[in-house]
């Protein structure tokens, strides 16, 4: 337990990061998001076992340290993942050859119910968190439908398991990735490619709460979120990630991999 109790507990504080050495040797991932929080820590794992990444963000300045350790496998890419044409950069960068994609690129909403919504909350959320996500892997399908392999795995949320973690935007945008995953899944089983999704619980990251916060929505999913049982660290999630990227997850497809210390059998 923290000492201050108004501080969310940190789950598994003693936890360290076991490297699997060369999981990911010879093989190229694209991680979207991949300058910050989850998917930086997954970038970083990946890199350490022996792969190439492919990192997208809309700002790559804190992938610097390991970029200079890590210069001949790590590609960055500045690009916005709701613009259309950063696709075709993005395959270009990885040489036309992608053995995974980390869809973790994701952005908050306000908490806001529906009759408060705006257009503008809803279109960013899902500009992100579904299109950029559905633009760049209905790119990258065929490469890895060429090559008959390839495994994707798509950042969900606790939001995409139930009603009561975020507001309707987000919550809508985190189920709409579950609908990409199984309907993926179940399409390409047959030729080589998984499909599957990680669904975080609270994780200590700076992902921006927008500054017009639904004081409604706020007070509704406060009293339930106290069920939360802690926060866990980026690299929890990207062991987690790393597993359903790389091979050893080799008959799982269309999981919907809750990562969350338990808060979703709350
Ligand atoms: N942190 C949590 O508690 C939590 C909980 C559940 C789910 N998630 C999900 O995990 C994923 C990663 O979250 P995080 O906490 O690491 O967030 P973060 O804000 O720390 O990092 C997300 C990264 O995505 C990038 N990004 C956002 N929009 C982009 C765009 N249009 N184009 C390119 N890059 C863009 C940001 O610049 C940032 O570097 C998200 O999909 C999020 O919804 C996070």
């Amino acid at each position: 337990m923290t000492e201050n109790p108004a501080m969310p507990t940190m789950l598994n504080p003693e936890w360290e990061e076991r490297i699997v050495p060369e999981r990911f040797a010879g093989q190229t991932v694209i991680v979207t998001g991949a300058g910050a929080g989850i998917g930086l820590a997954t970038t970083s794992r990946i890199l350490r076992e022996g792969g190439r990444v492919i990192a997208v963000d809309l700002n790559t300045d804190g992938l610097g340290d390991l970029y200079r350790e890590f210069s001949e496998s790590l590609v960055l890419v500045t690009a916005d993942l709701t613009d259309p044409d950063a696709i075709p950069d993005i395959l270009s960068a990885a040489d036309n050859r992608v053995d995974a994609l980390v869809n973790n690129a994701g952005v908050m909403d306000n908490f806001a119910p529906l009759h408060e919504v705006t257009d503008e909350t809803w279109q960013r959320v899902f500009a992100v968190n579904v299109d950029g996500m559905m633009r760049l892997t209905r790119a990258v399908i065929p490469l890895m439908l060429d090559a008959g392999h390839g495994s994707v795995v798509n950042l969900t949320s606790e939001a995409g398991l139930r009603g009561s973690a975020a507001g309707v935007a987000y919550t809508a945008s985190k189920h709409a990735v579950v609908g990409l995953t199984v309907s993926s899944a179940f399409m390409y089983a047959t030729q080589g490619i998984r499909f599957n999704a990680v669904a975080p619980g609270g994780v200590a990251t700076g992902i921006k709460l927008p500054a017009d916060m639904s004081e409604s929505g706020a007070v509704r999913l406060g009293a339930v979120n106290a069920n939360m049982p802690g926060l866990a660290q980026a690299a929890h999630l990207a062991a987690s990630i790393t597993f359903l990227a790389s091979k050893d997850s080799v008959n799982i497809n269309g999981a919907i991999l809750p990562s969350d210390g338990g808060w979703s059998a709350v």
